[in-house]
């Protein structure tokens, strides 16, 4: 991390093709709006190593870019160095934050471990992004509307922490 940057945001799924890049990319976009940029740091990463160095999934950058947003990030794994480098650590779905339990207490704790979900204002109790690799291109616009939906919430949570 820079300097210059106040708050880091890490974002983790399985893969890091599919939902956590998604969210890095929303989450930075919606900062650059807010002219946040310089002040927060966002990656992502995955749980799992198989697609270590490739791009996003193409149905993850064509929900992206048909918003405007384009993915840029080349998939890598979680390490427990993460949890002293970022505040806070997403976890996209429950099977996801198990995993990351893991990871936490190898690292001796660190940053904050949550579901990426329990800053979404419509969650309603349901707190994964559901992991859409398997299934059709609609899996992949709902995820888009649950992780926009989620960025807007956190991004408020952030202008509340940095003007504190
Ligand atoms: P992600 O989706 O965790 O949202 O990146 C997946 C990507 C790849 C696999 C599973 C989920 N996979 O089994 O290879």
């Amino acid at each position: 991390m820079t300097a210059k940057h106040e708050v880091s945001v890490l974002f983790v799924c399985l893969g890091n093709i599919c939902r956590s890049p998604l969210g890095e990319g929303v989450l930075a976009h919606l900062l650059e709006e807010e002219d946040l940029s310089d002040r927060v740091r966002v990656d992502s990463a995955g749980t799992g190593a198989w697609h270590q160095g490739e791009p996003a999934d193409p149905r993850s950058a064509d929900v992206a870019d048909r918003h405007g947003i384009s993915l840029r990030g080349r998939a890598r794994r979680v390490r427990a160095e993460d949890f002293h480098e970022f505040d806070y650590i997403f976890a996209m779905d429950r099977s996801n934050l198990r995993d990351l339990r893991h990871l936490e207490r190898e690292a001796g704790g660190g940053a904050s471990l949550t579901l990426f979900r329990d800053f979404d204002p419509d969650a309603d109790g349901d707190a994964d992004v559901p992991d859409p690799y398997y299934g059709g291109v609609d899996g992949f616009d709902l995820m888009f509307e649950m992780i926009d939906r989620t960025c807007a919430a956190f991004v408020e949570h952030l202008h509340a922490e940095l003007s504190s």
